[in-house]
């Protein structure tokens, strides 16, 4: 069995819609923190006992999907056998907290590493956007840019985790997987809503500037430009029809107490996915303080916290937080065979 680790990433400045063509290339650019300890950790296995490829994942959840991303990507890889394949991760899956982008980039490395030819990670990223276009900027750590006008080595790291001591915390306020996924909600934006061409207009700026401010390190102009990004995807996304409401009510207060906290002196910034948790931004001085006002927040049922992390880890067992949950899973017999 071969097993790769990767984390999941926070857009700061945001992929929604998809450029023609399909294999999930952006419409426009787009700037992501990779999280650090929001992990998914994908084993692989080649098996001459199946007769198909088979998913499960560990609490259960949907495979198709991923079934038939793993039977079309390991043939091309030259791995000839049916895999077996089991993931899990140590965040709620499908509720908005981005597992997809984790569970892409540990399956595609995990892949990757089972195939008798080595890939560059430029090629495993291409792989990973394949099954979500945001599991690619997941194959790199710190601070990453997917381009969509640079063929597959359009995505690259553009700053280390170390180039800065951010905290990134989590506001958890619906653990449910959301009722529209984000390809369904980008097709039906582009489709059928007026702000999609302002979004894609307005987004290639929003990058340069982000791209500047976090080289200098500046959070004062960083988280500006990321909550109004995130505001405009969302603006557009509620312009569809019908309409893409990924909000709660406390989605709403979460980004007032930001409002008030930085209107008491601290500098935290919110940024919001596809769905309604919040993801907020400060320094990492000032996160105990954050994460204790967001939890007291009406709504908010935890809070996580990460900060910049690394790229994805091939290891040849699982570390000690997966083996812990992976235990729970049935035996080789009581396996669920999905496709
Ligand atoms: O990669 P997908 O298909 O899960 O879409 C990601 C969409 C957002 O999370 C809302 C934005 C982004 O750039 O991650």
């Amino acid at each position: 069995m071969v097993w790769a680790t990767a984390n999941s990433n926070l857009a700061l400045v945001k992929y929604w819609g998809k450029a023609p063509g399909g294999r999930n290339r952006a419409a426009s650019a787009s700037l992501s923190v990779t999280l650090d300890g929001l992990t998914t950790i994908a084993g692989v296995e080649e098996r001459s006992d199946l007769e198909t490829d088979r998913v499960e994942w560990v609490p259960p959840g949907p495979t198709q999907a991923v079934t038939e991303y793993v039977a079309t990507v390991r043939r091309e890889l030259g791995i000839e056998r049916p895999v077996s394949v089991v993931l899990t991760s140590n965040f709620p899956v499908a509720a908005g907290l981005a597992s997809s982008a984790s569970a892409y980039a540990s399956l595609a490395s995990a892949l990757a590493a089972a195939a008798p030819n080595r890939l560059a990670t430029t090629e495993i990223a291409a792989l990973a956007r394949r099954g979500s276009g945001s599991a690619c900027r997941s194959l790199f750590g710190g601070f990453v840019e997917w381009r969509p006008d640079g063929g597959d080595d359009a995505v690259h790291q553009v700053a280390a985790q170390e180039h800065w001591a951010l905290a990134i915390l989590v506001a958890v306020t619906r653990e449910v997987p959301k009722s529209v996924g984000s390809r369904e909600g980008m097709k039906r934006t582009a489709a059928t809503s007026p702000y999609y061409e302002a979004w894609l207009s307005t987004s290639t700026a929003d990058l340069e500037a982000a791209r500047a401010a976090l080289a200098a390190r500046d959070l004062g102009t960083l988280g500006p430009i990321a909550e109004r990004n995130a505001l405009r995807m969302h603006a557009a996304a509620i312009a569809a029809d019908p309409p893409l409401l990924y909000w709660e009510p406390a989605t709403i207060a979460v980004m007032q107490e930001v409002a008030r906290l930085r209107a008491r002196g601290v500098g935290a910034f919110f940024s919001i996915d596809a769905g309604p948790q919040v993801k907020v931004l400060c320094e990492s001085a000032d996160a105990d303080r954050v994460a204790a006002a967001l939890a007291a927040v009406p709504g908010v049922t935890r809070v996580l916290r990460s900060r910049p992390g690394g790229g994805p880890e091939v290891l040849d067992r699982p570390p000690a937080w997966a083996t812990a949950a992976l235990s729970g899973r049935g035996g080789e017999d009581s396996r669920r065979a999905v496709g």
